[in-house]
């Protein structure tokens, strides 16, 4: 392409090899200009090529089923070794350890293990052990008696009484305390307990989750966690990869996520290809809970657009701005005019570009899409979508538009 649109008589910047598909841009200012102005005439016809080689192309991570297995949404490699180990366990009632840092989808993945044992009609209890002092856990997790200590107005049933018969999910078990830890070996031991302030034992048929981003097995090793609970908790142990060793997955997610909101709020929208590639670039610390949160909050930002563009993610989520080099200066100086750019609104400047390029090339390829999709550096897909879109069917040179 080439872009120049300067007044007839002016300096003109002709920018060479804007390709659709990136690549090097060269300018050349010709006619008579000093520096400065030649500079920022070649600038701003650089800024204009490169605006339209990144101009994004609005991907539908909609498009097609979302790979999932269980309600975990995604389909890397490492994802789908965990649903493999996920469906091994089935069948079985033992006792879990999922690890992960914060966000990864360890909750979810208890669920799933949860959902398809045999006890999936069954109770499934979270809890979580860093939520409460230890005197407040061990209560809520064994029960307490009528008087037991102040406050205790009556008999309560603990969770691992709620949860009989069904799974209990043991949150932050690397943050409980070595008294309690001794507590929970028994119940795993025996699968016995005692109430707080009670005198008789309770047996229960629980099956235990329990999940950790900690580094438990170093806690092991430094004695801030008991090696014989550990061996008991670890009896099948699985390990939720960090969002960033699955960027493959990030498009599934973001999929999933919109369309969850779409249904909540009744509407559809999708994201430029620059705004997923930003996301998949980022390095989401906090895993799949931040990326959740992230298109939460661009999702409401967009308001009545249905099109999310990169300027909405949060500014850490956002990639660093292309800068534009400048040219080199030419060797003719003289006072350059301004740029003639097209009056209006950008939308509709750059959809007045887009559809003169699809038509030029279309016609230029006598209406076959895989070569002018090609050319354009887009997927035939969203040619045709373009196509339909600015009813360009009969621009095609030969009548017939199609391969
Ligand atoms: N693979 C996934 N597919 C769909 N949603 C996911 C996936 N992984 C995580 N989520 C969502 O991300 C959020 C965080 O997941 P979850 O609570 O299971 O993570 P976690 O590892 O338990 O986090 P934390 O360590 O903070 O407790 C949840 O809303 C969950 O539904
Ligand atoms: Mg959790």
């Amino acid at each position: 392409m080439e872009s120049d649109g300067n007044r007839a008589d002016g300096p003109r910047a002709r920018v060479e090899r804007a390709l659709s598909g990136g690549g090097t841009l060269a300018v050349e200012v010709e006619g008579r200009a000093d520096r400065d102005d030649a500079e920022r005439l070649a600038q701003r016809a650089l800024a204009a090529a490169v605006a339209e080689v990144e101009r994004p192309a609005p991907k539908d991570p909609l498009a097609g089923p979302i790979e999932s297995y269980a309600g975990i949404v995604g389909g890397s490699p490492a994802m789908k070794q965990l649903f493999h180990m996920l469906d091994r366990i089935k069948n079985s009632d033992a006792t879990v350890l999922v690890l992960g840092e914060n966000g990864t989808g360890k909750e979810l993945v208890a669920k799933a293990i949860h959902a398809q044992s045999r006890r999936a009609k069954e109770a499934f209890v979270a809890t979580n052990c860093s939520a409460f002092n230890d005197n407040l856990l061990e209560s809520e997790l064994f029960g307490h008696r009528r008087g037991a200590f102040t406050g205790a107005v009556a008999d309560k049933p603990g969770l691992f009484q709620v949860a009989d018969g069904g799974t209990f999910f043991m949150d932050e078990v690397g943050d409980m305390s070595p008294a309690l830890q001794v507590k929970l070996l028994r119940v795993l031991q025996e699968g016995v307990f005692m109430p707080v302030g009670g005198t008789d034992t309770k047996k229960v048929d629980v099956r235990i989750v329990a999940a950790t981003n900690r580094e438990i097995a170093e806690m092991v090793k430094t004695g801030a966690f008991r090696e014989d609970l550990y061996y008991r908790l670890h009896v099948v142990s699985l390990r939720v990869p960090p969002l960033r060793e699955r960027r493959e997955d990030i498009p599934r997610l973001v999929g999933h996520f919109l369309a969850r909101l779409g249904a909540r709020d009744g509407r559809r929208k999708v994201l430029t290809a620059r705004a997923l590639a930003a996301l998949e670039a980022h390095e989401w610390p906090g895993n799949v809970r931040e990326l959740e949160n992230e298109m939460e909050r661009v999702w409401v930002l967009s308001g009545d657009e249905t099109v999310i563009d990169e300027d909405l993610l949060s500014p850490s989520v956002r990639r660093p701005r292309r800068a534009v080099s400048a040219p080199p200066p030419p060797a003719a100086a003289s006072v350059a005019p301004a740029l003639d750019l097209p009056a209006g609104s950008l939308p509709d400047a750059v959809e007045a570009l887009e559809r003169q390029m699809i038509t030029n090339e279309l016609r230029k390829n006598k209406g076959n899409k895989t070569r002018t999709a090609d050319a354009l550096g887009i997927s035939r897909r969203n040619l045709i979508r373009k196509v339909q879109g600015y009813g360009l069917e009969d621009a095609t040179g030969r009548g017939d538009g199609d391969d």
